[in-house]
């Protein structure tokens, strides 16, 4: 989170210029500045980590931060971005993190993530996003961590998301999903922590979680559920450890779980559970 001083000299800086950049706890923030395809971006930095702060960038150029070859996390952040060029994130080696929070993305038809090997953690939260199918994945084989939190999701169909097999943390909260099926996860063996909470999940098809045999956490919160449900869901998940079921269709409290398994149940709402 950004500290109210922060704000305040942003907020002047891009009166000032259309184009300010500054070092703030080891990330060049840079308030308002438009990458065009014709003019190289040439930032004079040491840090590693790059955000670009409003500004209007929708679309991201082709080849934009070969300059700047020590990047390990490039931060969009509401920037309006809309569509990203083939080898946008080109000259990128150490990029393990990329932030698109607050932007129009819907659809990305090219390889847009073909250049980035090394990319572990990749945030499209706030975007336009209904169909995670029509995101090219492709060069995301060792994403660890996706964050499509508030997008327009409604449901998961896997086409498309083999490059995603790596994942341990995804983030789908804050989005429509209704049903989950035999499809919906079968692609994510190795994750870890799933989150789905604020969604209006009613049902859960028997196997939806089948093959999940990593998964430590799994947030429900927020939805449409009945007890029978996540009894189900219980029995199939044999290495849950915490699960977070508060706001649905039952009485959280007096749930009652396998008397063999130590599962810990979690029935406040948590602002911010798991990250
Ligand atoms: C970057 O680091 C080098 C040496 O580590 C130093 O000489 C140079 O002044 C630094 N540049 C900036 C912009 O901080
Ligand atoms: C940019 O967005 C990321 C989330 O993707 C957030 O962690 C970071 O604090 C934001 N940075 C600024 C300067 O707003
Ligand atoms: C699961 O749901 C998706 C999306 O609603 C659908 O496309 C798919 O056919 C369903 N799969 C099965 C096995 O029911
Ligand atoms: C939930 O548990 C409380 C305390 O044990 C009990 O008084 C209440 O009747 C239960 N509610 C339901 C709907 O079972
Ligand atoms: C718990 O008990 C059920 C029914 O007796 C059994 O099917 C299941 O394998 C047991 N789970 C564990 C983790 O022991």
């Amino acid at each position: 989170m950004l500290n109210l001083g922060l704000i305040t000299f942003l907020a002047v800086a891009s009166e000032i210029s259309g184009e300010t950049c500054r070092d703030s706890s080891g990330v060049t923030v840079c308030v308002g500045l438009t990458l065009k395809p014709t003019h190289k971006i040439n930032i004079r930095t040491n840090q590693t980590k790059l955000c670009i702060l409003h500004g209007d960038n929708s679309a991201i150029p082709s080849s934009a931060f070969t300059s700047m070859p020590q990047l390990e996390g490039l931060y969009f952040n509401t920037t309006n971005v809309r569509e990203i060029a083939l080898r946008a994130f080109d000259g990128l080696p150490h990029l393990k993190i990329l932030g698109f929070f607050g932007n129009k993305i819907a659809n990305i038809e090219q390889a847009v993530f073909l250049e980035c090997g090394a990319l572990e953690t990749l945030d499209l939260s706030g975007n336009d996003i209904e169909f995670l199918s029509r995101i090219n994945w492709v060069g995301l084989e060792k994403l660890k961590n996706l964050y499509v939190k508030h997008n327009f999701i409604r449901s998961i169909c896997e086409g498309g998301l083999e490059p995603l097999r790596e994942l341990e943390y995804l983030d789908l909260s804050l989005n429509y999903l209704e049903s989950l099926n035999s499809s919906s996860f079968r692609i994510f063996k190795k994750l870890i922590k799933l989150n789905l909470a604020s969604n209006r999940i009613k049902t859960i098809e028997n196997g939806a979680f089948n093959g999940l045999v990593k998964l430590e956490e799994l947030n429900l919160e927020g939805n449409h559920l009945k007890e029978i449900e996540v009894e189900n869901v219980m029995e199939n998940l044999l290495a849950l450890e915490r699960i977070h079921l508060a706001q649905n269709n039952f009485i959280c409290e007096n749930f009652s779980r396998p008397t063999n398994r130590s599962i810990l149940i979690f029935c406040k709402k948590s602002a911010n559970i798991i990250s």
